[in-house]
């Protein structure tokens, strides 16, 4: 098939257009560099022996976005483009609200003019809120917390809209827990801009030395240890359940939703440990205050994408720790410790 791949650049969206190629898709990549680096690509292009084709796009520009699907001959898209910092998204919620939704509108209004209707979407568990009833299935209560899990909520309802009022859609909604790890080689991984927010590239780049220590937000939850449990799921997986839902929705029209997790949960000093074993040495943490916003505990069920889309997760927790310490290691300052890469931002 051939395959609009949009924030290809980016983390999971590199992995996935790597899984796409190596599948022997044909796929056409449109980011605006915003968080990425074509550097991702061009060592995609080492790993598959073929060119990524590359279009550095906002898909903000809806004629540029338009001129994109008429010229393309796509089969299908697979959209992962979007802002996904939930504490810029509090600071800044109108950025957040038009970059992913008004984004999001010109990409579905350019779809439907030129006859691609089938569309795989990166939500996340973010939708589910602040909901300790697990583990979560595709049908607890949406009631995402913040603004940036807000429009991922908001995507999905025009997506279930739009696969309810026009029978031609065929519409995959991904709620993917909490990603992590890197592509084997160590070519490619997560290169977070500043500072990261989240677990894994934080206890990374510690390990690394380029933080003294991390901060483990609680220890006073109501969980084996104390410490915040979450489903962390290899990128690799997730990239594969993407051709997975593409595969099923060639049979099918409406939207449907599938939790992307291992369907158990790691606690933050399993995850410290998991990581030390991996870099043969402990990684410094101390305990700090709750991060407000935070849940105590989230883990999938993901048995409904096992029963439709023959998916499970395969890769452990000491599998991501040894994948993402490899990247790291190997790319110390992420995409730009290769003097040749082309570095992120608006062109
Ligand atoms: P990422 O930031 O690495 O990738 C997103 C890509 O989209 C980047 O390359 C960015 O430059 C591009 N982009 C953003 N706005 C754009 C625009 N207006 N036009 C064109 N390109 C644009 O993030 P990721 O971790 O790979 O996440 C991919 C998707 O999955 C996002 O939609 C994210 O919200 C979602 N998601 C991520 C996680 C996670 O923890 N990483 C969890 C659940 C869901
Ligand atoms: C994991 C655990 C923290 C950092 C976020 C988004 C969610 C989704 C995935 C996009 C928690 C603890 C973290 C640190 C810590 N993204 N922690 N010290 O919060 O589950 O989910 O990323 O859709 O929307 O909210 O992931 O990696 O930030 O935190 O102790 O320095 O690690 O408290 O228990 P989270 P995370």
């Amino acid at each position: 098939m051939r395959i609009l791949v949009t924030g290809g650049a980016g983390y999971i969206g590199s992995h996935t257009t790597l899984s796409l190629l190596e599948a022997g898709h044909e796929v056409v990549v449109v980011d605006n560099l915003a968080n990425s680096s074509s550097e991702s690509l061009v060592r995609v292009g080492h790993l598959t022996g073929k060119n990524v084709d590359l279009r550095i796009v906002d898909l903000l520009d809806s004629a540029a976005v338009d001129e994109l699907l008429g010229a393309g001959a796509f089969d299908a898209v697979m959209h992962f483009a979007g802002l996904k910092a939930v504490g810029e998204s509090v600071q800044k919620p109108l950025m957040y609200y038009h970059n992913n939704v008004v984004g999001t509108i010109n990409l579905l209004r350019s779809m439907d003019k030129h006859d691609v209707r089938t569309l795989v979407f990166s939500s996340s568990a973010t939708v589910y809120g602040d909901n300790d009833r697990v583990p979560l299935t595709e049908g607890c209560e949406l009631n995402a917390s913040n603004p940036y899990g807000r429009t991922k909520e908001h995507i999905e309802d025009i997506l279930t809209d739009l696969g309810s009022a026009d029978s031609r859609w065929s519409i995959a909604l991904l709620r993917y827990f909490n990603p992590a790890g890197a592509h084997e080689s160590g070519l490619i991984g997560e290169d977070p801009l500043g500072t990261p927010n989240n677990l894994l590239p934080f206890v990374a780049q510690v390990a690394a030395g380029r933080h003294e220590y991390v901060k483990v937000f609680g220890n006073d939850y109501p969980t084996t240890d104390g410490t915040g449990v979450r489903d962390y799921v290899h990128v690799v997986d997730l990239a594969l359940g993407h051709l997975a839902a593409l595969s099923y929705l060639e049979g099918v029209q409406g939207t449907f939703s599938w939790n992307l997790g291992t369907g158990s949960g790691s606690s933050v000093l399993e995850v410290l440990d998991a990581f030390s074993a991996a870099v043969g040495k402990e990684v410094p943490y101390e305990f700090s205050p709750r991060r407000s916003g935070d849940s105590a505990v989230s883990y999938a069920d993901p048995s409904q994408a096992m029963a439709d889309l023959g998916w499970s997760a395969k890769r452990s927790l000491a599998r991501m720790c040894e994948d993402h310490w490899r990247w790291q290691r190997s790319n110390p300052m992420g995409y730009s410790s290769d003097p040749a890469s082309q570095h992120r931002g608006p062109q």
